[in-house]
């Protein structure tokens, strides 16, 4: 690969808020640095069947405020074939694109690793998704936006919750990551969560009747994340049901509005930061990483390490959690 001239920039798997303010950001310093920018719509779809369109300056004004992706978004079944890759290269070369910078969660960036090895294509991957699972990074885009949807949403809950004296199991996104969830509970100042890094160690569950609803309260909320290991919110109520009779249960699925809204500001900085810092890899002829914020620094993470390596939970924050909801 010679000298890179223009770069394309798409949006791939979930959504998150912050995801435009990337965008901008790298399409800004692209063009600071002297470089092209293309948009890719779509995620990969949209290499494959070529919908491509230059963008300058002014076609990421006003977007650092709105959530969502401008470049659309897609899982695109295709591109998880070599023939579907062959084209998107065709395609990178036909629209003279010389690198690529992808933003998205796991699933995207191993889309790129895979691109990147097969066709020697310079590919940057941003940590694009509300999940927070990836290695390298401290937090993800859209994370602490969604984290904030929760907040607003189980404030809410607990109204009604204390009101009425209700077990409410309020659910939240995270794919098998207990971030949102784990975090969630702290700071909504709910009585526990239950997270799928844990569910092996003990019965979340049991510990919880036994230590939290049971002895002092009334009204509980229990946030619990999304996951195969959990169970999910139904299946906890289900149990609850059954064992406890006596309690008066709810179930709340949070569900896809965690995705929406405008970026926090810690949202907009970071996909900032981490949009320009993309062109800077490029500049340096990085290839083939992430590029995340640790302790403040902006580090670059091998894909295969982003992607393959669990990023762990904090277990003091499992206890904070216990300490503080007695
Ligand atoms: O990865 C982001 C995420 O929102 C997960 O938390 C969730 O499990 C999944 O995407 C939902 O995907 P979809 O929008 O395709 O239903």
């Amino acid at each position: 690969m010679g000298v890179i001239k223009c770069i394309g920039i798409l949006t791939s798997g979930g959504d998150a808020p912050g995801m435009n303010a990337a965008i901008r950001a790298v399409t800004r310093a692209a063009i600071y640095n002297g470089l092209k920018v293309k948009g890719i719509y779509r995620g990969y779809k949209g290499l494959v069947t070529g919908e491509i369109k230059e963008f300058k300056s002014q076609d990421v004004s006003n977007i650092i405020q709105l959530g969502g992706t401008i470049l659309k978004t897609a899982r695109c079944q295709e591109f998880m074939t070599y023939e579907g890759r062959q084209v998107a290269y065709d395609n990178m070369k036909k629209e003279e694109i010389d690198a690529l910078v992808v933003i998205g969660g796991d699933g995207s960036l191993t889309g790129a690793r895979i691109f990147a090895q097969e066709f020697d294509v310079p590919c940057i991957g941003l940590p694009g998704t509300i999940d927070n699972d990836l290695y390298g990074t401290d937090t993800t885009i859209g994370y602490d936006t969604a984290l904030n949807t929760i907040l607003d949403a189980v404030d809410k809950i607990r109204d009604t919750a204390t009101s009425h004296e209700r077990l409410f199991f309020v659910e939240v996104m995270g794919r098998d990551a207990g971030f949102l969830a784990l975090n969630g509970a702290i700071a909504s100042g709910a009585e526990a969560a239950i997270i799928p890094e844990c569910s092996t160690e003990v019965d979340q569950l049991e510990e919880f009747i036994k230590n939290g609803f049971r002895k002092s309260k009334n009204s509980s909320i229990v946030l619990v994340a999304e996951s195969e290991i959990t169970g999910g919110a139904m299946h906890l109520a289900e149990r609850v049901k059954n064992e406890f009779p006596e309690y008066d249960v709810r179930v709340t699925i949070l569900g896809h509005l965690q995705r929406g809204g405008s970026p926090s500001a810690h949202d907009r900085i970071l996909a900032s930061r981490l949009g320009a810092a993309s062109i800077d890899a490029i500049m340096e002829d990085q290839r083939n990483v992430m590029i995340g914020i640790e302790h403040d620094q902006i580090v670059y993470i091998p894909f295969s390490k982003a992607i393959k390596k669990d990023k762990p939970i904090n277990k003091d924050l499992v206890n904070v959690l216990k300490e503080l909801s007695i």
